[in-house]
């Protein structure tokens, strides 16, 4: 442990020089344009995602030697033997669903504010986990999306989470008090505040594992992951997994294959084939609650400009998968800076995918949007525009903060937190706005 630990300070030294490691972890640290830090925080390394977006990620250098394996970055804090009881007023036990363009929350159709919270089932203490639940429910916020995943290539130390150690061509999943036991909790306090939850399975991405974890341990590459047997034979039971755990609650808003799948250079099938399949193999498991795929948005034909995440670079084909019968609605993301485009054009991106799904009789879900400062400016122009957008039944901003017992939630950047003006400006105006438009 000790040695791997300082191999990898050493290799970020390395790779980082002298100066002084400055951007947070999941942070922007390169791509066109960007002028900021190019170091990241000890324990991260800065790797290219696209032209215009590098990230700080855990670990050594991806091209370095493999005896680096994922650490985590939840702050670990000592198991809480407190539980509170959350609020006990009765909620709705009706499943989440849609009807025509819109989702139904407690058989009520309309347009719903949410969040995102990555970190939220890597809590090791209850009363954090209920504070955010509580402050969520009175801020009107009603869905909130969290990872269903955390893979791991080796064990991590005491005192931290992970659902499932990947090793040798061996899928282990953790239900202990440090693995999906951390999950259970999350879906318990979601019932009792009334908050509807998307559950994702895998990360593209290589934060908490990945699909690069998969390919330590089964093989393979990022590509050929989707269509890799052994790999999709592990994903499918830990899917299985998680859902036989959750099939009963009504907490969840949906299922989801996986955070922001690409397949870079495949053509649009291989996705198209491994999102049919697998979403049939979900509602095989459980035929009651949504399913969606949880991709960016990319690859669409509808009032395309021809940039890059109108393109089918990176392996998808937006109409073609929303098509599938099982995927019941559409997800999309928003990331100007990541992508080279301007603000402004997200509100462009916003209504071709409100015009794409209402084509397609599905509502669409503006699941992740962010900015690194001005998020009011930035980001309420683009909820006014989801809101007003036939197609567009809710969005979830990217990404929820609050001061928990240990201090803040992770900043990444975009974060912005629960009691700021930011708060007010994105949150309670703008769940006042869907009430008056409701
Ligand atoms: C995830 O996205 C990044 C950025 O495009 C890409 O480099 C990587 O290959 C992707 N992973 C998969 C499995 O497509
Ligand atoms: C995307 O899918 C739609 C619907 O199946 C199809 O009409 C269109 O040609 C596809 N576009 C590309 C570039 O594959
Ligand atoms: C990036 O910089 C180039 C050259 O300075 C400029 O033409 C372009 O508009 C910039 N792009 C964005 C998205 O700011």
């Amino acid at each position: 442990m000790i040695s791997a630990t300082i191999m990898r300070s050493l290799s970020c030294l390395l790779l980082a020089g002298l100066a002084t490691a400055a951007v947070s972890p999941y942070g922007q640290c390169g791509g066109k344009n960007y002028s900021g830090d190019t170091s990241c925080q000890s324990g991260y390394v800065c790797q290219y995602q696209n032209d215009y977006y590098s990230q700080c990620v855990v670990g050594s250098d991806s091209s370095s030697s493999s005896t680096s394996t994922t650490t985590k970055t939840t702050t670990s804090t000592t198991l809480s033997t407190s539980r509170t009881t959350t609020s006990s007023a009765a909620t709705s036990t009706a499943f989440v669903g849609t009807k025509g363009l819109e989702f139904t929350i407690d058989e009520q159709p309309g347009y719903f504010a949410g969040s995102n919270s990555y970190w939220i089932g890597f809590l090791t203490n209850n009363d954090d986990v209920d504070l955010v639940f509580s402050h969520m429910k009175e801020s009107g916020l009603r869905i909130l999306r969290v990872w269903g995943f955390n893979d791991v290539n080796t064990i991590p130390g005491e005192g931290t989470v992970y659902y499932q150690l990947l090793k040798d061509g061996t899928a282990t999943i953790n239900t202990g008090t440090n693995g999906l036991q951390r999950l259970d909790y999350v879906v318990k306090s979601a019932e009792s505040h009334g908050i509807k939850l998307i559950i994702n399975f895998v990360n593209n991405w290589s934060d908490y594992g990945g699909i690069a974890a998969y390919v330590t341990a089964f093989g393979g590459s990022q590509t050929s992951w989707f269509t890799n047997d052994a790999a999709q034979t592990a994903y499918r039971n830990y899917i299985k997994a998680v859902i036989s755990r959750y099939s009963s609650s009504s907490a969840i808003f949906a299922w989801e294959l996986a955070n922001e799948p690409r397949c870079n250079g495949c053509d649009t099938s291989v996705l198209y084939n491994w999102i049919k399949s697998t979403s049939a193999y979900i509602k095989s498991l459980d035929s009651k609650h949504l399913v969606c795929t949880g991709d960016e948005g990319f690859g669409l034909d509808v009032q395309s400009d021809g940039s890059y995440p109108y393109a089918y670079s990176e392996g998808l084909n937006f109409t073609m998968n929303l098509d599938i019968d099982d995927i019941d609605f559409g997800t999309f993301h928003l990331y100007p800076s990541s992508w080279g485009t301007t603000n402004d054009w997200g509100n462009g991106w916003v209504e071709s995918h409100g015009a794409a799904c209402a084509n397609a009789g599905k509502p669409c879900l503006f699941e992740e949007y962010g900015v690194t400062s001005d998020h009011c400016s930035i980001e309420a122009p683009w909820q006014k525009t989801a809101l007003s957008q036939e197609g567009v039944s809710g969005d979830l901003y990217w990404q929820y903060g609050d001061t928990l017992s240990t201090g803040q939630s992770p900043d990444d950047g975009n974060t912005f937190y629960y009691g700021t003006d930011e708060f007010e400006c994105l949150v309670t105006d703008h769940v006042a706005d869907i009430q008056s438009a409701s």
